[in-house]
């Protein structure tokens, strides 16, 4: 980052629509419009993609993971090269999650305590120390514009007493990562720290979890410790309870969530930030995300079709082809299929958030939304 690049974050909600939102994020690599999806770097590459071609979609911003790129290639390697936005040519804004959420799914003997998690690594058995505090250097190193506060997100159903556990300590751990991140400059550099709302499916945890992260001065607030496991009604209960005790003026950002019928109800329920691997995981498998819903490729049904995926779309991976030739390159795995159905899956998830945007402006997103859902149906 050069210095005339950086400007303070900042969060400017410009419009309300009942309670979808539409704002705009700052960051010292550009402007966010919400509601964003943000597309899955996990490993410093949207799988499959050209970061242009990401670009090109309408991201604004791109997730990296801090768990992924601490063991491989590592954040001081990383920052040595000049930071991730550098090395993986990607010079608009990023977001890193912490990597608690990634050591409990993927890490090998976890343990955890109220200092952090010891973990040994999935890529070459090494132990590894995660604090607090470690996370934000982590994340200060690689760079991101948005960091994460470690948390410690619990798989439900849960008990209410796990589930407290969890929240409280996620709370302690929110106060010792905002103080590390201050100490290291960070909002003075134009970066964003965001707490991490926890509590589970339990209404009165969310309230509590949201009430004191809000106290805390962060640039914007997650909502973390859903789509693991709940019903999607649990899911959008527990937003409708959370969102009215977040902050007005700061971003809301739901993570891991989810499919294209998720973020449109998590909108209508004042959420104004979403990651999921959905589009990029699906399209490496198969699978094609359209304005008509889901598409299998896999499905010998396709073999004869010469329909494209949606010959309406502006991208070309979905009018160009015939589902006949993706199915082709499906059942052949060429790495083409990847390629065209992460663009065409990135391309519906980022017009559907173009949708999103243009109908809380013009305040007709309640129509917007019954008219999505029908077509999906
Ligand atoms: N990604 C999806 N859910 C979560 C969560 O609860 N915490 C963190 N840190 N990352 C997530």
């Amino acid at each position: 980052m050069t210095d005339q690049k950086q400007k303070p974050f900042s969060f400017r909600l410009l419009k309300t629509d009942g309670m979808a939102r539409r704002g705009e994020i700052r960051t010292p690599h550009g402007i966010v419009r919400t509601p964003a999806f943000m597309p899955v770097g996990t490993q410093a590459t949207v799988k499959a993609m050209y970061p242009d071609q990401v670009r090109a979609l309408g991201s604004d911003v791109v997730l990296g993971n801090t768990y992924h790129l601490m063991l491989r290639p590592s954040a001081e390697r990383i920052a040595r090269l000049g930071g991730l936005h550098k090395f993986m040519n990607w010079p608009h804004t990023i977001l890193t999650d912490s990597g608690g959420f990634q050591v409990m799914s993927l890490a090998q003997l976890r343990k955890l305590d109220e200092n952090g998690v010891t973990f040994q690594s999935h890529v070459d058995g090494r132990r590894y120390e995660m604090t607090p505090e470690r996370s934000v250097e982590i994340q200060q190193l690689l760079g991101s514009d948005i960091q994460m506060q470690l948390d410690e997100c619990i798989a439900l159903p849960a008990s209410p007493e796990d589930t407290e556990r969890a929240m409280r300590l996620s709370l302690r751990w929110a106060e010792r990562s905002r103080r590390k991140f201050e100490e290291m400059g960070g909002p003075g550099r134009g970066q964003a720290l965001y707490g991490i709302v926890q509590g589970g499916a339990e209404p009165d945890l969310r309230i509590q979890s949201a009430t004191a992260l809000g106290e805390m001065p962060f640039e914007g607030y997650s909502v973390g410790g859903l789509a693991v496991g709940e019903p999607q009604d649990v899911m959008l209960r527990m937003l409708e309870i959370t969102t009215p005790a977040m902050p007005v003026d700061k971003p809301r950002y739901l993570m891991g969530v989810g499919t294209p019928e998720d973020i449109l109800e998590s909108v209508a329920r004042g959420i104004d930030q979403f990651d999921c691997v959905m589009p990029t995981r699906a399209g490496r498998h198969g699978l094609a995300y359209t304005r008509f819903g889901k598409v299998n490729l896999k499905n010998a049904r396709h073999a004869d079709d010469p329909r494209p995926l949606d010959e309406a779309s502006a991208c070309e991976a979905a009018n160009r082809y015939s589902r006949a030739y993706l199915h082709h390159l499906v059942k052949a795995g060429e790495g083409l299929a990847a390629m065209l159905l992460t663009w065409n899956n990135l391309a519906y998830y980022q017009s559907l958030m173009q949708g999103i945007r243009d109908a809380i402006e013009a305040g007709t997103f309640e129509e917007f939304r019954a008219r999505t859902r029908e077509d999906w149906a």
